[in-house]
């Protein structure tokens, strides 16, 4: 019905601004009945981080970052969700407008920095669903006013073990200053050794096991790849998310007045360089993690070049605001179409077969 309902839907709310709009999405799914997709084709199937995806197509982070509908979301199709960005206290991000649409495009240009509930709030609404079936993962960002972001970090990893069965380090949101610093290698290194002790601490009070992954920009020199992996190597990160949005504005954007906003770039013109980085990121960590691939995904060639980059599991934001809900079979039917053709019965071998082609 959703899906039915999106082609008729979609000019009303994108002649609304694009955060009332979002918010009444929110509010509908919040109010719509559960919905039970239909069980995904096994060959769809990925086991990743010792998890087992129903389907390789999930949702990234930015669009529940309230952690208030992730099982709305799950209904929709979605083999996993990716709630947050939260922060360890409230804070209302920065001032409105702050999201803005590039239709002709495809893209958005966002710069909500980390508008959050905050940790306790959220926490709440994850007890609330403690138990139910579907992975759910949060994203994790530092106070803007934060004295010690590294603590933040900590901080809301403890408090979210558990309770998440993956939660994704941010230090890639380019719209809180200073927060990409943090992958600076010596800070990295400090940050993940800290977030992998709250865990292990956490973990065993509570008897769960939460993966820690990294989610990275697209906006780094290869130089800088070699350090954040090596790193989230030695210190047992779980997987690594690749990439956020980028400050970058690349050539040929049709919308070149609001291509000046101030912001993080996604959608498709962020496709070709984060899946470059997606494929230069494979090259460095081969089989040791599994790799989520995110940026432009908005059909299932995008998401097949990002398996074939590196990615075992993929994840969209934009592509949902410009093709609906329905993206999400669509995307998982291509997929099964593209296996059937090279006689395949499962993802696992299309993994990262074109890194080095793609890394270039
Ligand atoms: C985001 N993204 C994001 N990422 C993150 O790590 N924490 C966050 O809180 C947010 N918030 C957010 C808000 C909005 C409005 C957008 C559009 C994006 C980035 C998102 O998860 C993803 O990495 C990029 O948007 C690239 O994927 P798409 O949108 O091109 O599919």
């Amino acid at each position: 019905m959703i899906r039915g309902a999106f082609p008729v839907l979609r000019p009303l709310l994108h002649r609304l601004d694009p955060e009332a709009a979002h918010a009444l999405t929110i509010r509908s799914l919040a109010a719509a009945p559960p919905l039970r997709p239909a069980p995904d084709d096994p060959r769809l199937s990925v086991e990743a981080f010792g998890l087992t995806f129903p389907n390789p197509v999930g949702l990234a982070a930015g669009y529940d970052k309230q952690c208030e509908v992730p099982d709305r979301l799950l209904g929709l199709g979605f083999g996993f969700v990716e709630l947050g960005g939260v922060t360890p206290r409230p804070q209302p991000g920065n001032p409105r407008p702050r999201v803005f649409r590039l239709p002709g495009d495809g893209a958005v240009i966002n710069r909500f920095g980390l508008n959050s509930d905050g940790l306790a709030r959220c926490r709440v609404r994850l007890e609330r669903r403690r138990g139910r079936p579907g992975i759910v993962g949060v994203n994790l960002g530092a106070n803007k006013e934060s004295a010690d972001r590294i603590a933040d970090y900590a901080t809301l990893v403890a408090g979210l073990a558990g309770l998440a069965a993956f939660l994704t380090i941010n230090v890639s949101s380019p719209n809180t200053a200073g927060l990409r610093d943090l992958q600076g290698e010596a800070f990295l290194d400090t940050l993940l050794a800290r977030a992998v002790e709250a865990r292990d601490r956490a973990d065993e009070v509570r008897g769960s096991r939460t993966r820690l992954l990294l989610k990275i920009a697209p906006d780094l020199a290869e130089a800088a790849l070699d350090a954040i992996t090596a790193t989230a190597l030695a210190r047992g990160i779980d997987g690594l998310v690749v990439s956020n949005t980028t400050i970058a504005r690349p050539e040929g954007l049709a919308q070149t007045r609001l291509a000046g906003e101030a912001g993080g770039l996604s959608g498709r013109p962020l496709f070709a360089l984060s899946t470059r980085v997606l494929a230069q990121v494979r090259l460095r960590v081969g089989e040791a993690v599994p790799l989520i691939g995110v940026g432009g995904v908005d059909s299932a060639a995008a998401a097949w070049t990002k398996i074939e980059a590196g990615a075992s599991l993929v994840q969209l934001y934009t592509g949902l605001i410009y093709e609906g809900p329905g993206l999400v079979p669509d995307i998982k039917r291509g997929l099964l179409d593209r296996l059937s053709a090279e006689g395949l019965t499962s993802l696992a071998p299309v993994v990262g077969r074109r890194a080095a082609e793609l890394a270039r």
